[in-house]
């Protein structure tokens, strides 16, 4: 198992990677509409964190790092079909926060959390309290209606990963 961080650099073995993640993406996310996951996902600006397991991807996490507003969006994660409930989505959240920090310099994630996932990132540390300035994040993401907006803020010191 690996966990690797790509955007659409043109690299063939990136690509193919995140063609698998789309096709997980599509297959969890069915209120999703399939050309807005596939434009997000081959979007330069977005990034993705995600799951390789025997070279095949098992899940990931694609997300919008902003720099210069020092937060990121997470617009999609998934973990395939038969791989769910065995701690992957903790470990990928795990290790999405140490590389948006470390790599991105981030210090905040915002997800429009689909209602049945709130648990999820309830459990990943995210609350509906929003305690970044709006002003922050304003004009940054698009309001929402089929989710709950949360918030994480991510730990400046933890190791996060073993
Ligand atoms: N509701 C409540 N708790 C949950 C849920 C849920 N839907 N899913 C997992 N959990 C809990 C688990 O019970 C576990 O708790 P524990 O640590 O106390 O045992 C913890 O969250 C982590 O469980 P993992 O095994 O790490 O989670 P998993 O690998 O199954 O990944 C995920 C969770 C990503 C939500 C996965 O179930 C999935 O792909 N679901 C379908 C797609 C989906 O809903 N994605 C999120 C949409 S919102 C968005 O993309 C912005």
């Amino acid at each position: 198992i690996k966990f690797v961080c790509y955007s659409n650099d043109g690299d063939d073995q990136h690509m193919i990677w995140l063609v698998g993640l789309k096709n997980i993406f599509s297959r969890q996310l069915p209120n999703m509409p399939k050309d807005y996951i596939v434009r997000l996902v081959m979007d330069r600006s977005h990034k993705s964190m995600m799951i390789v397991k025997h070279n095949q991807v098992i899940g990931g996490i694609t997300y919008r790092p902003y720099p210069s507003q020092k937060f990121g969006e997470i617009a999609f994660c998934a973990i395939t079909a038969d791989e769910q409930v065995k701690g992957f989505g903790t470990r990928l959240m795990n290790h999405l926060k140490k590389y948006a920090r470390d790599e991105d310099g981030l210090t905040h994630f915002l997800t429009y959390a689909d209602n049945n996932a709130v648990g999820y990132f309830s459990k990943q540390g995210f609350t509906k309290e929003i305690f970044l300035d709006k002003e922050i994040w304003h004009g940054y993401i698009k309001d929402y209606d089929g989710g709950t907006l949360m918030e994480c803020r991510i730990d400046p010191i933890l190791p996060y990963i073993d």
